[in-house]
């Protein structure tokens, strides 16, 4: 008859948390903290710029300031920030001028909210920035009486990124339009077909945030939810079983697509502001 023996219990770990794991599980939480810290000063910075320093949150307009300044030949590419995308805030500093509000404060609450109710994102918070619990067989940090799941404030928020999935769909489609438009740069005055390293990394980027929006559980759900019989419809199920085998990946997609987003704008922002030649490719 097979036995079970309880774990030992041990403190003896860098967190000095009371738990039976004596590998090096927190180094991923770790990991995570530096990668979210990172990723949050990053874009409270770009964000911000595009009120402080308007030219540089429109990389097409600046690179053809920095263009125009240096070289009248000079390529200019047809990059958009995917900070500052959709154009909806741009439009507005565009036609108004001095707009109080930054263009990307209007673009980056939509992603940020489907990000931060990411079921797979919440876990990693939950585990990394608040050890709740810090990983599986290990004590909660601050033991908590009564879990309520998502039944009570503030937790019944999390109930909303269903909807933030919509938005998220339509900032997808505006990374498709934008990776369209890279392919195409201005040269003294007219538009030519051709791409450069930004197309490149526009191109990774919409397919990681294509994936990482497509795979979302609750996509899952709206494509093969609500019925109670698949045999009622094939087609639902056949799709559901495509989003189910991207959802394995759901984790994954989210930090490559979140490392593309900020490789973009950063690449959009020094070739913009002149730091950076765009290299071309043809
Ligand atoms: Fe992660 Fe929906 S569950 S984006």
């Amino acid at each position: 008859m097979a036995t079970y023996t309880t774990p030992e219990r041990s403190t003896n770990n860098a967190t000095g948390i009371d738990n039976s794991r004596k590998d090096r599980y927190w180094i991923s939480s770790a990991a995570t903290i530096i990668t979210f810290t990172v990723f949050v000063i990053y874009s409270t910075i770009r964000a911000f710029m595009g009120k402080f320093f308007s030219t540089y949150y429109d990389g097409h307009h600046f690179t053809w300031l920095a263009s125009t300044l240096t070289s009248p030949g000079a390529i200019r590419p047809h990059y958009w920030s995917p900070f500052y995308s959709p154009y909806l805030g741009s439009i507005l500093h565009y036609h108004i001028g001095n707009w109080p509000i930054s263009a990307s404060l209007y673009v980056l609450i939509f992603p940020l909210s489907f990000r931060l109710s990411c079921y797979y994102c919440r876990r990693a918070y939950y585990r990394a920035v608040f050890q709740d619990p810090g990983a599986c067989a290990v004590k909660e940090l601050f033991a908590r009486r009564g879990y309520s799941g998502e039944t009570k404030m503030p937790s019944k928020l999390f109930n909303f990124h269903r909807y933030a999935l919509y938005a998220a769909i339509i900032l997808v489609i505006f990374h498709w339009w934008h990776l369209y438009n890279a392919f195409f740069y201005t040269q003294n005055g007219s538009t030519h077909f051709g791409a450069g390293l930004g197309t490149l990394i526009f191109l990774v980027d919409t397919l990681a945030l294509t994936a990482y929006t497509f795979s979302c559980h609750s996509f899952r759900h709206l494509i093969g939810g609500v019925i109670n019989r698949f045999s009622t419809s094939r087609t639902r199920h056949g799709l559901w079983t495509r989003v189910t085998a991207m959802n394995n990946w759901h984790a994954q997609f989210f930090w490559i697509s979140l490392t593309t987003v900020l490789t973009a704008d950063l690449y959009v922002y020094l070739v913009s502001s002149g730091a950076v030649t765009d290299i071309r490719f043809f």
